[in-house]
């Protein structure tokens, strides 16, 4: 068991380490984003809570997965709830409130520590009395235990004598939910919208060398201590919390007298250690190792911390919202980001997690049959951003960042959402083999897919079918006819959809004839959807070898971007939405997206053809843009320009030029680092017989090192630059072939590590 104070130490070695220090009021919302602690059940954003002003610029905030509440009257949509912090604590004298000395700011100090999944704090308080007061913070919330959540506080009286006052409690305790109970320590409240139900109880002591002192209860959750400080004293505060609510937990009330109990029972510094041995656990199966190039070692780093915490496997119902649960923007809802950005890191290191967001796909496919009814279309179509119960929750207007009122048309036209999603499944497949999975539930959502693109695209006079009126990644254009993107991935869903069927038919007969009797199914539908997949236009100019993002593309006003170059201003501000649209500029990859999500299907000369055409078109106006650029150069070859991008694409959440993560950090961004690494610079497949290889390090790379996981097995792979070797470690599982830029080697038993050269 780690002593007392040591756990307030950060991991020494810097690259597991992010470190802020001193305060700046304009840059603490972002942070807080930046040093959330979450465990896919609580997000817990990294503000100060000791003696800030309560209500102050950027409260800081907990998100609870699971937890919306019906926001907004004109427009109803469900939003995640802001649960106030738990973490407050205030500290006064009689003579006035110790404050931040501003010479001390140096100290003030925010370590997320990556290893450990703790965020540390330090800083120094004075008062007009002139008691010097130093604290040191821990926070957590609970990997191996995901209800509970934990804040250590050592007080060290530095200086000066005199009578001090401890207050903890809530920030704040009325957050819009109806209140069931308020109690000195236990509260329940329930929204409207579901009728969920939310548990919060907590237990707080406060000692000095070793003995109790005795606190006063204010009201509920909120507690005072007394006593007569002297210099040399050192206090220690411990605070546990449990919370649980009923998108997880069947009996919330029952879940937090459970996990409160066990926090009490292993006491505060075997919780320490049950949490960071969890994350050990995650660390050993997802860590990613840059030798030669500290930046992308910390790009990578950082993007896993915020994966591993975004998942919890025990949820079927939750999936990951566009900013984890680190921040509120986007109302905590999903999108495509969560199946073509992050799922691929999941399937390959924490196979359990990839399966519950897939499950929360599934049941929610109900909602999904329902949108393409509406539309007027057979099969499924996934809500383009999904909430609680999967119905579509796109907000039908927004205020855009030029400050107009703009409708939103994504919720009925964005719907390449039908595609994204069947790629993950097939992925998910591919990658582990679970076939109770595809029987039970992956082959369901791939075959509903496949019915609605086979119903989407119409056949037209030219002989050929057709998707009109949608909306592709580039949200720019409204209203497209064939944008390449959807109907490639549309392609694509119903051959997988085909594929399925026969897999079906041949290895589980029953089970086919069960799920084609449920689902109406027959050889004429499965001979309809294979024409339309062999007929549907897919923008491609043979002449060229360039696909036209959409009917009419290249006869747009062909804008050189360049000329805009600097300002930080969104393309469509500053040419405003009407001339954009008119525009060949791109909001983000699209055709690029699909050179970098389905590389098989494109040669080497039209991958080039068209990432040289599209690229200086795009002004990276998402997050998801500049990522999908460096896996898609990463996966051609172009090491450099891949890695510029990934550069680029990690500053967003990383760089303090720019204050844009007040809502949130960005999961597709920090899911595409993963990938650009893996897929991209590793070159990773996944292959029928094993996995394959093609590294491609970027210069500066010395090595590259990371754990996956294929069909039940662990591997631990590490490529040299310096002699092009790649060295494969069979951890667990069965022998298995690895494919190292197309020669075939075969690693035959556990423990064993082969190093092969690919240089040919
Ligand atoms: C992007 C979408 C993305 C969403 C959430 C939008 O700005 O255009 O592609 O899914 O943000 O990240």
């Amino acid at each position: 068991m780690p002593r007392a104070d040591q756990v307030l130490e950060p991991t020494s070695d810097p690259a597991w380490v992010l470190e802020q220090v001193g305060y700046d009021a304009l840059r603490d919302s972002s942070r807080q984003s930046r040093f959330t602690v979450s465990n896919g059940f609580l997000g817990v954003r990294g503000g100060r809570t000791v003696n800030r002003q309560l209500h102050g610029l950027g409260t800081p905030y907990m998100l609870v997965a699971g937890l919306f509440e019906t926001i907004g009257t004109d427009q109803p949509i469900p939003g995640l709830v802001q649960v106030p912090s738990w973490l407050r604590a205030h500290l006064s004298t009689p003579a006035g409130v110790p404050a931040l000395h501003s010479d001390d700011s140096h100290i003030h100090r925010r370590t997320l520590d990556l290893r450990r999944g703790v965020l540390l704090t330090e800083g120094r308080l004075s008062s007009p009395s002139g008691l010097v007061i130093s604290v040191r913070v821990l926070r957590l919330v609970s990997m191996s235990d995901r209800s509970s959540g934990l804040q250590l506080i050592q007080f060290e009286i530095e200086a000066g004598a005199g009578e001090v006052t401890l207050q903890t409690g809530f920030d704040g305790l009325d957050f819009g939910l109806n209140v069931d109970r308020l109690d000195e320590d236990r509260g329940v409240w329930h929204t409207t919208r579901l009728s969920h139900r939310l548990a919060i109880a907590d237990l707080a002591t406060l000692t000095l060398d070793g003995a109790t002192i005795e606190a006063n209860s204010l009201g509920p959750f909120s507690r005072a201590w007394k006593w007569h400080a002297r210099a040399g004293q050192i206090l220690w505060f411990e605070r546990m919390v449990a919370v649980a609510c009923s998108s997880r937990d069947v009996d919330p009330i029952q879940a937090v007298e459970t996990s409160l109990h066990k926090s009490r029972t292993l006491g505060s510094r075997n919780c320490v250690s049950r949490h960071e041995a969890a994350w050990t656990e995650r660390w050993r199966c997802s860590d990613v190792r840059v030798e030669g190039d500290p930046g992308a070692q910390q790009a990578l780093r950082f993007a896993c911390y915020h994966l591993n915490g975004a998942a919890d496997p025990g949820n079927e119902y939750v999936s990951i919202a566009a900013r984890g649960l680190t921040g509120n923007d986007y109302h905590g809802h999903v999108f495509w980001d969560t199946e073509i950005f992050l799922l691929p890191f999941y399937s390959l290191t924490w196979p359990e997690a990839a399966r519950v967001l897939l499950m929360y796909r599934f049941h929610t496919l109900d909602q999904a049959r329902a949108k393409a009814r509406r539309l007027g279309y057979r099969g499924a179509l996934y809500a383009w951003e999904s909430a609680d119960t999967g119905a579509e929750a796109t907000p039908e207007h927004a205020i855009a960042a030029d400050r107009q009122v703009v409708d939103i048309l994504c919720g009925t036209l964005e719907q390449h959402i039908g595609a994204d999603v069947a790629y993950a499944v097939w992925q998910y497949w591919q990658a582990t083999g679970d076939e109770a999975f595809l029987r039970d539930a992956g082959a369901e959502i791939l075959l509903e897919s496949g019915r609605f693109w086979s119903s989407r695209a119409i056949l037209e006079g030219d002989g050929l079918c057709h998707i009109q009126q949608v909306i592709g990644p580039d949200e720019y254009h409204e209203r497209v006819d064939d944008n390449a993107y959807t109907n490639v991935m549309a392609r694509w869903t119903i051959r997988r959809a085909i594929e399925t069927a026969t897999l079906l038919r041949s290895r589980w007969p029953e089970c086919w004839s069960v799920l084609a009797g449920r689902l109406v199914i027959d050889d004429s539908e499965l001979a309809q959807w294979s024409t339309v997949a062999d007929t549907i236009v897919t923008g491609l100019d043979v002449a060229t070898g360039l696909y036209e993002q959409f009917g009419g593309f290249f006869g747009l006003d062909p804008i050189d971007l360049s000329q805009y170059a600097g300002p930080s201003v969104p393309i469509d501000v500053v040419l405003g939405r009407e001339r954009t649209a008119a525009s060949q500029i791109v909001k983000q990859a699209d055709v690029v997206a699909l050179l970098a999500l389905l590389p098989d299907e494109f040669d080497a000369s039209t991958a080039a053809v068209n990432f040289d055409y599209y690229e200086p078109r795009c002004s990276h106006g998402s997050s998801l843009s500049r990522t999908m650029h460096a896996l898609a150069a990463a996966r051609m070859g172009s090491s450099s320009v891949a890695l510029s991008f990934f550069r680029e694409s990690a500053e967003i959440d990383l760089g303090d030029t720019k204050v844009a993560v007040d809502g949130g950090i960005h999961m597709a961004a920090l899911g595409g680092s993963w990938l650009t690494a893996i897929f991209g610079f590793a070159g990773l497949s996944l292959l029928p017989a094993g996995l394959g290889f093609e590294p491609q390090l970027p210069s500066g790379w010395e090595s590259l090192s990371f754990s996956v996981q294929w069909r039940g097995r662990q591997l631990s792979i590490s490529i040299r630059q310096s002699d092009g070797t790649l060295d494969a470690t069979l951890d667990a599982g069965e022998p298995m072939l690895i494919v190292l830029c197309g020669k075939q080697h075969e690693i035959s038993r556990a423990g064993e590590t082969r190093t092969f050269s690919s240089r040919r």
